[in-house]
């Protein structure tokens, strides 16, 4: 990881003032396991499923089927902390497909409750990720086919926006954003969250990663704007920074707002480490309780690095240097791993993602195997007679 840049991971020597930040309880003995506080939601553990998307609201209508009913409770009933919903349009025009589940109108907020209240009643965190896909919208899904390429308009696609007329690899060229439009989006990520707390998520995160609009904004390379939302770091985290206050604005104080990053494009003379810590440090001063660090997904045809902990080298800067509770995800997949990286100060909680997919009772397993018995976690009591055991 040569690129990493200003990691400057500190062993563990900020853990004790970021556990008193957070809320450790102490109990289990085991960190996994320990409850924490973000703002004013209490999080069971510290094992969170990231945000995925199913691509699965079969109708094209936005609206969450019984299959992500089945998706999100298996999860909360299988021992994770927090759920976090997949990337959620606020706007027809801003999902990745024409699949994308959405909170962009209340016949939607509907559709989500009795999902929340399930998740909620199995003991789970519920988070939702709201997003717009900018140039990456309006493509293909395993539902539709065209997957990884822009949906024809006479199949259901879409003309696309971004910051810049610079298209994504091979999709098709987005048209540039006016400043009207602009501000019209951030009022869509704002009603979204209205929607979101409506519907009784209890954290909002934003998706500012993997190269969708705010990122696209964020990166020099896909934003060349020349007002003032392009240029200058300042001028290129507006969008983000504006969205991030109105949201904030509308949904209840003790309620977590979170930040899903890339912390580096892979790009030469792309987004990096240091113009995230950068960021993250006004994110925080506007009230942005957690960094969700991950990377990549801005510039196609780069080489990432993939390899067990890649991007745990980003969380822990990011932590050591905002002084900011961060998440770590990529390739975690074994407790002892996931031990690891909360005992060395890197993360303040896990996330687990394509191994959520396999298992959907990933922290039970973990749990077990980390010596904790049914008496020492919240534990289903209808399935303690099935407990894991040796
Ligand atoms: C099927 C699938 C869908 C994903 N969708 C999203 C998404 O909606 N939003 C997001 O920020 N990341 C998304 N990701 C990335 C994951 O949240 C996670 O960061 C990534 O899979 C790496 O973690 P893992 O190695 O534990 O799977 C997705 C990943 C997968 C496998």
């Amino acid at each position: 990881m040569s690129n990493v840049g200003n990691n400057k991971d500190n062993g563990g020597d900020n853990t004790i003032e970021h556990d008193k930040k957070v809320g450790f309880s102490g109990r289990s003995g085991v960190r996994l396991f320990e409850a924490m506080t973000l703002r004013g939601l209490h999080v069971r553990n510290r094992v969170w499923m990231p945000p995925m998307c199913m691509y699965s609201a079969s109708a094209r209508d936005g609206k969450p089927t019984p299959f992500h009913y089945q998706h999100y409770v298996s999860r909360a009933m299988g021992g994770f902390g927090m759920v976090i919903a997949e990337a959620t349009a606020v706007s027809p025009t801003g999902r990745i497909s024409p699949c994308d589940v959405g909170l962009w109108n209340d016949d939607q907020v509907a559709a989500w409750r009795w999902i929340v209240d399930d998740v909620k009643a199995a003991g789970a965190a519920f988070g939702v990720q709201l997003s717009h896909a900018g140039r990456k919208a309006s493509t293909g899904c395993f539902a539709i086919g065209h997957e990884n390429a822009t949906v024809p308009r006479d199949q259901g696609g879409w003309p696309t926006v971004a910051p810049s007329a610079i298209p994504f690899g091979e999709y098709a060229e987005p048209r540039e954003l006016t400043i009207d439009e602009i501000h019209g989006i951030e009022d869509e990520f704002r009603h979204a969250a209205e929607r979101a707390v409506s519907a009784g998520f209890q954290m909002i995160q934003l998706h500012a990663a993997h190269g969708y609009l705010i990122s696209q904004f964020l990166d020099p390379l896909s934003n060349q704007r020349r007002d003032e939302y392009g240029g200058a770091l300042a001028n290129r985290m507006r969008f983000l920074v504006e969205i991030v206050d109105a949201v904030r604005a509308v949904i209840p104080d003790g309620m977590p707002l979170t930040v899903r990053v890339s912390a580096t494009d892979w790009a030469t003379n792309g987004w990096n480490l240091e113009e995230t810590i950068e960021t993250a440090r006004v994110l925080k001063d506007h009230g942005v309780d957690l960094i969700d660090v991950s990377t990549g997904g801005i510039v196609s045809g780069v080489s990432i690095p993939v390899r067990p902990n890649y991007q745990v080298p980003f969380a822990a800067a990011i932590r050591h240097d905002v002084d900011i509770p961060v998440t770590a995800v990529g390739l975690i997949t074994k407790p002892k791993q996931a031990e690891k990286i909360l005992r060395a100060g890197k993360a303040d909680a896990i996330e687990i993602g394509r191994a959520a997919l396999r298992d959907p009772y990933w922290p039970l397993r973990a749990a077990h195997r980390l010596g904790l018995g049914t008496d020492l976690i919240a534990y289903p009591q209808q399935y303690v007679r099935g407990a894991f055991r040796d």
